[in-house]
C-alpha cells in the first residue's frame, strides 16, 4: 500500500458541496474580479488572524512583493531574512531591487535566530552620517522578514525588540502558518497578527489551500492597507489614473470563494495535524529512534496551536538513506529545502559561500518531510509512523 505525502482528493470529498455552493453563487453574480466574494473572504480571514486589515492577493509571493512595494523598499535598501525557506521570500526582496541579506536559522525550530540577527546588525553593519544602518555592501537595512517555517512561529518578541532598537520594519512570512499561535509579552496572537504586517499563501498544498494560486497581505495600519490595495491594482484608485506603478496582484474571486468554503474546517485540520505529530513522536520513542531521528520542535509545546505542522519535517543523521528506504516502501516523503538560498546560483552575486550559514546548510542535508495531512488513514499511519529502521542507521 502506497502512502502519499499529501492527498488533496480526500479533503475535497469533505468540502466539495460547500465549494460548489460558493462557486455557483459567484457564477450567478459574474463578479470575478474583486467584488463581494473577495471582500467577504478578506473579512473572514481578518477575523481568523485577529484584526487589522486583510488584502487578498494573487499569491503569497505577490502578497509579499506588494508589502515591500507599499513600504517603498527598493534599490539601495536591504532586507534581512533566512536562507532556509522557500525561494519566494528572498526572490521578492531581489525583485524590488533591494539586497537580500541572510542570517542563519536557529537549531530546533529552524526559524530566524534572534542572536544571529543582533550579531549581524551590531557587528557587521555600520551607521552612515544620517544614522542609517548600512550592510557591508552599503545598502540601508529597512526590514526583517522572519519566516514561521513549517507552521511554527519565530521568537517574535526578541525579533521585534531588535527591530525597534534599529528602527526596522518587521514583515512576518506566515505562508506556512495559517492558524498557528504565538505567546508573547502581550498575550497569545495568531501568526500574521504579531508584527505590523504579514503575508500568507493559499497555494493548493498549504494548510489552507485554494484551487490555484492565492495569497493575503495583512497589516495593522490603515494607511498601509490603502497602499496595498493600490499596489495590487496597478497603483490605480480612480480607473485609468495611476499614482504609482503597482501590479496585477488581485486575489481571484473564484479562489476567494473556494478558500472561504474551506475556512471553517481549518481548526479541525490543524488539530488533526497536531494529533498526527503526537503519534509520530510516540512512535519514534517506542521504536527507540531518538538517536537517529529528531522530530520537529515547537517553541511552546504547552500552547495548543504553537505548531500547526504545515509540514512534519524530521532531521535524520543519514537522510538520503532514510529517504531511499521510504521511497522503496512507497511512503511519501520530500526534502524541504535541498539548497539553502545563500547558495542558489541566482544569488551568487551576493558573495555567500558554503559554510556561511552552517545551521541552514545542515538542515538542507538532514531534513525530510513525512506525511502529516489531516486525512491520513489509520492503516497508512501503521505503515508510516513507526518508520521502519533503515539498514545501517539502527544499532545491531
Ligand atoms: C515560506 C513561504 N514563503 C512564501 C511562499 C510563496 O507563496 P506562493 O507560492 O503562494 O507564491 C511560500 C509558498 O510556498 C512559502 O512556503
Amino acid at each position: 500500500m502506497r502512502v502519499p505525502l499529501l492527498d488533496l482528493t480526500r479533503q475535497h470529498e469533505l468540502v466539495k458541496d460547500d465549494v460548489a455552493t460558493r462557486v455557483a453563487r459567484l457564477f450567478e453574480s459574474q463578479q470575478f474580479i474583486l467584488g463581494p466574494a473577495v471582500e467577504e473572504f478578506e473579512s473572514a480571514f481578518r477575523d481568523l488572524v485577529g484584526g487589522g486589515h486583510a488584502v487578498g492577493m494573487s499569491s503569497g509571493t505577490d502578497a509579499q512583493l506588494a508589502i515591500l512595494m507599499a513600504l517603498r523598499i527598493g534599490p539601495g535598501d536591504a532586507v534581512i531574512t533566512t536562507p532556509y525557506t522557500f525561494f519566494a521570500t528572498a526572490g521578492c526582496i531581489h525583485r524590488t531591487g533591494a539586497e537580500p541579506v541572510f542570517v542563519d536559522v536557529e537549531q530546533g525550530t529552524l526559524n530566524l535566530d534572534p542572536a544571529g540577527l543582533l550579531e549581524f546588525l551590531e557587528s557587521r553593519c555600520k551607521a552612515d552620517a544620517d544614522g542609517n544602518l548600512l550592510t557591508p555592501r552599503g545598502n540601508k537595512v529597512r526590514a526583517i522578514i522572519p519566516i514561521h517555517l513549517f507552521g511554527t512561529c519565530c521568537k517574535m518578541d526578541e525579533i521585534q525588540a531588535i527591530a525597534d532598537r534599529f528602527k526596522l520594519a518587521v514583515i512576518e512570512d506566515a505562508a506556512q502558518a495559517v492558524g498557528a499561535e504565538y505567546r508573547g509579552a502581550s498575550g497569545i496572537k495568531h501568526a500574521g497578527a504579531i508584527a505590523a504586517s504579514s503575508y500568507f499563501s493559499f497555494f493548493p498544498t498549504k494548510n489552507l489551500g485554494g484551487a490555484g494560486d492565492g495569497g493575503m497581505s495583512v497589516c495593522r495600519d490603515e494607511e498601509l492597507a490603502v497602499r496595498l490595495r493600490l499596489m495590487r491594482n496597478h497603483g490605480m484608485e480612480q480607473r485609468y489614473f495611476h499614482h504609482e506603478v503597482g501590479g496585477n496582484f488581485r486575489l481571484d474571486a473564484l479562489q476567494a470563494a473556494v478558500i472561504h468554503a474551506k475556512l471553517p474546517h481549518l481548526a479541525g485540520w490543524n488539530a488533526a495535524r497536531r494529533h498526527n505529530a503526537a503519534l509520530y513522536r510516540e512512535a519514534f520513542a517506542a521504536k527507540g529512534l531518538g538517536e537517529f531521528l529528531t522530530p520537529p520542535v515547537s517553541p511552546a509545546a504547552d500552547l495548543e496551536n504553537s505548531h500547526i505542522y504545515h509540514q512534519y519535517v524530521i532531521r535524520a543523521c543519514d537522510r538520503d538513506a532514510l529517504m531511499a528506504h521510504l521511497q522503496k516502501a512507497e511512503i511519501g516523503c520530500a526534502i524541504y529545502y535541498p539548497v539553502p538560498l545563500h547558495l542558489q546560483e541566482c544569488f551568487a552575486y551576493l558573495g555567500y559561500k558554503a559554510g556561511d550559514m552552517p545551521v541552514s546548510e545542515a538542515a538542507s542535508r538532514e531534513s525530510l518531510a513525512l506525511p502529516i495531512f489531516p486525512e491520513l488513514r489509520p492503516e497508512e499511519w501503521d505503515r508510516t509512523a513507526p518508520v521502519p529502521p533503515t539498514p545501517g542507521l539502527i544499532p545491531p
